[in-house]
């Protein structure tokens, strides 16, 4: 039976280690040419090797299918260009491009330094750009279009020690909105079908080993079926949408509306107007991650109290 990415070329970003590489053997298992873009560096970034790629791709191709790697930080622009290139120049086209490359820098808010916050935006955030931007420029151009899948996390809602972490994965479910957005508006004008989607995993890897709280989590191979399926022709319809998925559990998130208006009584508001009418109107939602905050606080100092 023909796999689920027959004859498809895919580029994983982070494929070289933990979801990355979980979905970059999943897509040959699929049937899909994969290359394999990581940089090989540790948790926070630094040490890079070009040892990750290469022994992910050597696996890959000891499962018969065809790989190659690039090792360069996902961060700078060209290399974006370079994964999408491999796919392009090795086997014709790119059908898929998915994001899972990331690392951490944890401070409060209040003691991060630049680098900290630079260091975290541009490998998540701006090496989205740089992947989305190369892949859905050569989509564009192909009949079949193609899949562009990034990785959030739930941290995008909020995080108290992940500042950096938090703005750039929120940044990149927008980035991918407006990616969807856009391949919704070629496609109503008769082009390709290209989908842009986000995961927010959980998964044992080293990024999640530190987590001061207990978490609801599985293996690293339970993210790549989703992966394969957001990039496979039965998926294509699936656009602009943002799932969970850890262990057996896939969720998805709603979409930002508004809720709920209140208009000024004259021309414009007044701060006194505004203080008079907002708690009984519009007033404040309830932020079910400060409560969960709060549960989990809770919970941290029982457990110290109890050794
Ligand atoms: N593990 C979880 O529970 C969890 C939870 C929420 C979100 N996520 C997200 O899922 C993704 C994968 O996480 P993971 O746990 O597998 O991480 P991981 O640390 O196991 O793997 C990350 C990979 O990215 C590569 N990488 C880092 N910087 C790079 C760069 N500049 N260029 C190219 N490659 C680079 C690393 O070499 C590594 O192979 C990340 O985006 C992470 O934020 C993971």
């Amino acid at each position: 039976m023909a796999g689920f990415l027959e004859g498809k070329n895919i580029a994983v970003t982070g494929g070289g280690a933990g979801i990355g590489k979980a979905i970059a053997l999943a897509c040959a298992d699929e049937g899909a040419n994969v290359v394999v873009a990581d940089y090989g560096v540790a948790m926070d970034g630094s040490d890079p090797t070009s040892e990750v790629a290469d022994a992910a791709v050597a696996e890959i191709r000891a499962r018969g299918a065809g790989a190659v790697a690039v090792a360069g930080d996902i961060s700078a622009f060209d290399v974006g260009e370079e994964v999408v290139a491999a796919a392009c120049d090795t086997w014709g086209s790119i059908d898929g491009v998915v994001c899972p490359a990331g690392v951490l820098r944890e401070r409060m808010l209040f003691n991060m330094a630049e680098d900290e916050w630079d260091a975290v935006i541009a490998v998540h955030l701006k090496g989205h750009f740089n992947v989305y931007r190369a892949a859905f420029a050569r989509m564009r151009k192909q009949e079949t279009g193609g899949s562009l899948v990034g990785f959030t996390s739930a941290a995008f809602t909020a995080s108290t020690a992940q500042a950096n972490y938090s703005a750039a994965k929120g940044g990149i479910v927008s980035l991918t909105r407006s990616a969807a957005m856009t391949a919704a508006s070629l496609r109503m004008r008769g082009g390709p079908a290209i989908n842009a989607n986000c995961i927010a995993p959980v998964a044992r890897t080293r990024m999640s080993e530190n987590v001061p709280f207990e978490i609801e989590t599985g293996e690293p191979e339970d993210i790549a079926p989703m992966a394969i399926y957001l990039m496979s022709d039965a998926g294509r319809d699936v656009n602009a949408q943002i799932y969970t998925v850890v262990g057996r559990r896939i969720s998805v998130w709603n979409q930002p509306v508004e809720l709920r208006t209140m208009w000024a009584p004259g021309d414009r508001w007044s701060p006194a107007e505004i203080a008079d009418l907002l708690p009984s109107t519009i007033g404040q939602e309830p932020n079910p991650f400060i409560d969960d905050l709060e549960r989990r606080m809770a919970q941290m100092a029982q457990d110290e109290a109890g050794g």
